[in-house]
């Protein structure tokens, strides 16, 4: 579903102008479209809805609370990797027996607040993880249900920083530590053995990656259960990709239809943890151009966001599509598009073709996943409000920073 639209020459989102919500809010500003996430939610379940599924939507890829309480009350799970995401999830109404806990650094505290808020699973990353989790539940007089995130090297490629199935990366256990490693924790006292977990990257576009890890992943659950260990759930982690310029990713039905077919015949619940599709197509990042600067050798557009509001591009080298919010008809100009900030990384999209003028609006789009969730303050910039949009109503889900709060927890020696 595309929830973007020009009506009257000018871009909508759902029925809100972007020109109207941009004199209610001000820029830089995060506008998501409820009708997106709803649907994107429900094409995956529906995709799934074969067999015995939970789908645990990805925290980090967009944590605003107002989003995930509209995933929980559609019925959605969780996967959370930190203390500060479970407690979103829990402060959204989250159900805590559909999280999932990821991550290679789960502190002790962590585990308590994981345990105590009674989630699901913890998908284990390496032995010390497990020897931790086997003394703090003990102590704590609990029993923690475990699978481990099994690394299954192969290569989903996609962009190095964000590939995460392959040996070299840090995470998950050895495939050939697997078995061990199960045959230990199924002798632990305070851990109980709930699944298996992989997760091999982000933004994959093609299939055969998802189905050579799960093919890897079925083999081991064939081991562990001659060998007296069966699991209840497996878990294929998230990484669908999603179309930013012009990648063909594959559709949800046939991902489905891939993995559903691998799974034939097998008792498991199946766990998905997808972020990325969920949210990235569903939301924009509204911006106003400053100035228009003619260089030597390039022209720029200089817009009110930053690589603090937005940093994909700087990060990734990704590309995001840049919108006018007035259909144009003038002669377009190749521009820069650059933010404020004092880098010369600090850009949002190179060689664009625009019609642009100084105190025009841009869309910067597939701005919902990985946008405001890795925003920071950079420059002493205060972060953007997000607002929700539904139908012809924007909600104003996190207000815009102010200065003042930008410096409440610092002080000066003796002052
Ligand atoms: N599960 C685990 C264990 C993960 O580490 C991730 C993402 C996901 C699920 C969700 O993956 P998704 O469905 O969103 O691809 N900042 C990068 C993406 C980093 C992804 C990290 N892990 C970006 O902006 O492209």
């Amino acid at each position: 579903m595309n929830p973007f639209q020009y009506r009257n020459g000018i871009l909508h989102l759902e029925e809100v102008s972007l020109e109207s919500a941009a004199a209610e809010f001000g820029t830089p500003c995060y506008l998501y479209s409820k009708a997106a996430l709803v649907s994107s939610f429900r094409s995956c379940t529906e995709a799934f809805s074969s067999r015995d599924h939970l789908v645990c939507y990805a925290v980090k890829a967009n944590s605003n609370i107002a989003i995930l309480n509209l995933f929980a009350k559609l019925g959605s799970g969780f996967d959370i990797v930190s203390l500060g995401e479970l407690e979103r999830v829990l402060k959204a109404g989250g159900d805590p027996s559909k999280i999932v806990f990821s991550g290679v650094g789960k502190r002790e505290d962590e585990m308590i607040a994981a345990l105590e808020a009674g989630i699901l699973c913890f998908n284990i990353e390496s032995e010390s993880e497990l020897e931790r989790l086997e003394k703090v539940a003990g102590t704590m007089g609990k029993i923690a249900k475990i699978s481990f995130r099994v690394n299954p090297d192969v290569d989903a490629k996609t962009h190095p920083y964000i590939s995460t199935g392959l040996k070299e990366n840090k995470f998950g256990i050895p495939y050939y530590d697997a078995m061990r490693l199960y045959t230990k924790a199924s002798k632990m006292e305070h851990v109980s053995i709930a699944g298996i977990d992989c997760h091999i990257g982000s933004q994959l576009t093609e299939i055969p990656p998802f189905v050579e890890a799960l093919e890897k992943i079925l083999f081991l659950v064939d081991e562990l259960a001659r060998e007296g260990i069966p699991v209840s759930h497996i878990d294929v982690g998230g990484g669908l990709g999603i179309r930013y310029r012009d990648e063909n990713p594959p559709e949800i039905t046939d991902y489905a239809k891939a993995l559903l077919e691998k799974l034939e015949g097998r008792p498991q619940k199946l766990l998905l943890e997808p972020g990325r599709f969920l949210v990235g197509n569903a939301g924009l990042l509204l911006t106003r151009i400053e100035y228009l600067k003619h260089g030597e050798q390039k022209n720029f557009a200089i817009v009110d966001c930053a690589m603090n509001d937005l940093m994909r591009p700087s990060l990734y080298d990704a590309y995001h599509e840049i919108a006018t919010i007035r259909e144009e008809n003038g002669e377009p100009v190749v521009f820069e598009i650059v933010g404020p900030v004092c880098e010369t990384g600090d850009f949002l999209g190179h060689e664009r073709k625009l019609v642009a003028r100084e105190g025009d609006l841009l869309a910067i789009l597939s701005a919902g996943a990985y946008g405001m969730s890795m925003s920071s303050n950079y420059n002493s910039r205060p972060r953007a409000p997000e607002i929700l949009v539904d139908g012809n109503k924007c909600h104003l889900v996190r207000e815009r920073e102010n200065l003042s709060q930008l410096m409440a927890l610092e002080k000066i020696p003796g002052k």
